[in-house]
């Protein structure tokens, strides 16, 4: 099975509905979303769905991941935590291109009471469209996959 063009979504309740539209947007441009939820509104812990996202992401299975929750903070925290894992909270493009281009982030955070779903779609498309420099860069990222232990 291949990684390269599948993506992992995920968020917390708080999130259901910008995810699904950034599933199907990602669709649209050739991806396969491989979204896990949740689909129901009840009140459900971010870190879990983190978690989950990381995980297929630092296993192989998904290339990428992008996960939300009402800031992009919580569940960030909680995907940084698996090993492998970088994942940036961002609420602007510039930063979407740049935790690609210098820190080869494996996935995005977004928080769906930050930025609107237009600017949220325009994030996913400049996280998509950039590519990690290597060089300079490539040593100082594993600097921080030797903070892992
Ligand atoms: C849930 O209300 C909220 O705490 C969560 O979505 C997120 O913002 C946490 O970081």
């Amino acid at each position: 099975m291949t990684a390269s063009n599948r993506i992992v979504l995920s968020s917390d309740h708080a999130a259901i509905q910008l995810r699904q539209a950034i599933a199907a947007h990602v669709v649209a441009q050739g991806w396969v979303a491989v979204d896990i939820g949740p689909t129901t509104p009840e009140s459900t812990p971010y870190p879990r769905h983190g978690e989950a996202a990381a995980r297929l992401v630092a296993s192989g299975d998904c290339r990428l991941g992008i996960i939300l929750c009402g800031t992009g903070q919580g569940i960030m925290m909680a995907a940084n935590k698996v090993k492998g894992i970088r994942c940036g909270v961002c609420a602007d493009t510039f930063s979407a291109r740049m935790i690609r281009q210098h820190n080869d982030a494996n996935m995005l955070s977004i928080g769906v009471r930050v930025v609107g779903e237009g600017l949220a779609l325009d994030i996913v498309d400049a996280f998509l469209a950039a590519e990690f420099e290597g060089g300079r860069h490539a040593t100082r990222v594993e600097m921080i996959g030797a903070l892992e232990g």
